[in-house]
């Protein structure tokens, strides 16, 4: 929904030139939650209210299809025919190294099990795990519209903050929400002994630093050339939702 937004309604560009677009993103935020639920990472039961592929199927099965989301992805990236070729190279470029990082930033968030991280840790492993996803939504479609430079880097600080903004409050529904309402289960991160915002800061610590990130965020919508009203609106859900 991000992508299409600042796509179609901000940057201008043919809802139908860009579902290819929208379909890799798709693909790949997929997989990366299927990658996260398997047992040798979160090892979790429930996603988006239903089964996780691995308990319906097996890891192996669930590995395959992530995998196999990723190469469509790439494969969805490459028919975007209607941009010139070197834009798309960039975009696929683009896209493969925040692949590699989001890989690092789970790497990160495993290794960091019962670990006291200190607050600048905790920033970098979120943004890696969660912040790129953000980011790429948003950059994606800038890079297909040409936007320039200083919109890129507003762009990318807008993400920054409101991914780590999600991440957190990601953190304190895992520790005080309710599993139905989630769709996915709660205590999950106390289980698996992780290293949260909230088991590092506590939980008005973490409501803190969510909100330090909200003003941050919007900090950055005040340096985009033109208001963008869908972003705030946005971060405003982020930090309001119960889900
Ligand atoms: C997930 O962070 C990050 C990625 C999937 C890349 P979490 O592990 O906290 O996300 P949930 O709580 O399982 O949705
Ligand atoms: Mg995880
Ligand atoms: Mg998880
Ligand atoms: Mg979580």
């Amino acid at each position: 929904m991000l992508t299409w937004v600042m796509g179609v309604r901000e940057y201008g560009l043919h809802e139908s030139s860009i579902v290819p677009l929208l379909r890799s993103l798709e693909y790949m935020h997929t997989a990366s939650l299927i990658f996260d639920d398997l047992p040798t990472q979160d090892n979790a039961s429930t996603r988006r209210g239903r089964s996780t592929l691995h308990h319906v199927h097996n890891s192996a099965t669930a590995e395959l299809t992530g995998l196999f989301l990723i190469q469509k992805a790439i494969g969805e990236q490459s028919s975007l025919n209607r941009f010139d070729a070197a834009t798309v190279l960039r975009l696929i470029q683009y896209s493969a190294e925040k692949a590699e990082d989001m890989c690092m930033g789970q790497a990160m968030d495993l290794n960091s099990k019962g670990k006291a991280l200190t607050l600048e840790q905790l920033n970098m492993i979120c943004f890696y795990k969660t912040g790129i996803a953000f980011e790429a939504a948003l950059v994606m479609p800038a890079i297909l519209a040409q936007v320039k430079e200083p919109e890129m880097a507003a762009l990318k600080k807008f993400a920054y903050h409101a991914g780590i903004a999600f991440q957190i409050k990601d953190d304190l529904l895992d520790f005080e929400g309710n599993h139905l309402i989630l769709g996915k289960p709660a205590g999950q991160d106390v289980r698996n002994n992780n290293s949260t915002f909230v088991s590092i800061l506590g939980d008005e610590g973490a409501k803190k630093a969510m909100w330090e990130h909200y003003c941050l965020a919007t900090d950055a919508l005040n340096e985009m050339p033109k208001p963008i009203p869908f972003l705030r609106h946005l971060l405003d859900y982020l930090v309001g939702r119960e889900r």
